[in-house]
């Protein structure tokens, strides 16, 4: 009997290990798998003439190309650095909610929606920041949108650090400057909190140990400590009680915009959007270069008609339309409705005098 009963437990571990192996084993590869590039390709210029005319002659493309300098001397190796969204493994996403929203406040969407003018109390909403020379936009895309959840939610301007997740969650997100997962990102705010900007700054003031420094683009180091000394860093934790994906229908997404605030979004970035000027983006020619995230902040319709997505990048202003763009709505272009993530922030440490003490008891990821 007690040996049946211990067969019976090797048998059901086995099948366990197995199991997450299997799970393993379908999360690689099934997101922004990018094309394989040829080592010519690799060292060839980003942006080239060919894509800008064949963009602006086709009068169903419904965007304009155009030469963006922030890519100006870029190869399309270093234009792959940027797009650090990683196949995420299934495993990721294991006990994370799926939420989607009720009829009642879809119902209530307007055609147009700009989370800029709809909380214009809110500057960072408008912000446009740039990631450097490091894959951190699965970094970025999270940072961005907490920050503006926290100001809707509890009117205040802040700033949160992505160099605190970039440098301190670890292979939990993937792998810092070489690429990770959005919503490890959301969990990190969740269990251990994220410092703010001010604590933790992304370029430092020396020049060039930032992430995105030529050549080396390190993947900053943990240090756990603010900049200015009279401040704390547990203390400087800002919190997140959620961490869920958003499901795929347009309505819940909008819904959930509407309701809570920006989320982040992932989507396959191939050779023309680095070429992306103005209009609605979709798709027209070009190599899968890698999956890129970045933070969405409204929706409407084109005087042409075309239904879209409003959404705030982090390569500058000197790319696209002052930074931002426009993508195709309704259609999963380039996946962008399938990977939408985000959470709720908490009220945690955020109003001064209350108490901290609590932050031990948080150490399991
Ligand atoms: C690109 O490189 C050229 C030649 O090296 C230089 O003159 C130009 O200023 C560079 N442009 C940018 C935007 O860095
Ligand atoms: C944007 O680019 C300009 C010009 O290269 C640079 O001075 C500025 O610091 C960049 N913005 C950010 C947020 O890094
Ligand atoms: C945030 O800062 C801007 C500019 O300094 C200010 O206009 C706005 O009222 C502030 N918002 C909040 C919620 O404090
Ligand atoms: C914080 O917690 C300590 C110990 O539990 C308690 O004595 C103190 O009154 C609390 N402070 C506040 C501001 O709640």
């Amino acid at each position: 009997m007690g040996d049946h009963h211990h067969h019976h437990h090797r048998i059901v571990r086995v099948y366990y290990l197995a199991f997450a192996i299997l799970l393993l084993l379908l999360g690689e590869g099934i997101a922004f798998g990018a094309d394989n590039l040829s080592n010519q390709k690799l060292t060839s210029p980003i942006l080239q003439d060919e894509i800008v005319k064949q963009v602006n002659e086709n009068p169903k493309a419904g965007w304009k190309a155009a030469f963006n300098d922030r890519f100006a001397n870029f190869t399309v190796a270093e234009f792959k650095r940027l797009l650090g969204v990683k196949p995420t493994p299934k495993n990721a996403f294991l006990g994370v909610p799926v939420v989607s929203h009720d009829i009642s406040i879809s119902l209530k969407l307007p055609k147009q929606f700009d989370a800029r003018t709809a909380w214009s109390q809110c500057s960072s909403i408008g912000r446009i920041l740039d990631q450097g020379h490091c894959g951190s936009c699965w970094a970025f895309g999270a940072v961005e949108s907490l920050s503006d959840r926290f100001c809707i939610k509890y009117n205040m301007n802040i700033s949160l650090s992505v160099n605190d997740l970039l440098a301190c969650c670890g292979f939990l997100c993937g792998q810092g400057c070489n690429g990770g997962y959005p919503i490890s990102a959301w969990r990190y705010f969740k269990h251990h909190g994220v410092v703010t900007e001010e604590c933790d700054p992304y370029f430092d003031n020396t020049g060039c140990s930032h992430p995105g420094c030529e050549p080396a683009y390190p993947t900053p180091k943990c240090v756990r400590k603010c900049v200015s000394g009279n401040q704390l860093w547990r203390e400087s934790k800002h919190y997140g009680v959620s961490a869920y994906k958003v499901r795929h229908d347009p309505q819940d997404i909008m819904a959930e915009v509407y309701t809570n605030g920006p989320v982040e979004v992932a989507f396959t970035v191939y050779e023309d959007f680095a070429h992306y000027k103005s209009g609605v983006y979709k798709h027209i020619t070009g190599a899968n270069i890698g999956g890129h995230a970045v933070k969405l902040i409204g929706w409407g319709t084109s005087d042409d008609g075309e239904d879209y997505w409003l959404l705030a990048n982090q390569w500058n202003r000197s790319w696209g339309d002052d930074g931002y763009f426009k993508i195709k709505r309704g259609t999963n272009e380039c996946g962008i409705e399938h990977g939408v993530v985000a959470g709720l922030p908490s009220d945690r440490n955020v109003f001064r005098g209350v108490n901290t003490s609590d932050d031990v008891l948080v150490s399991s990821f």
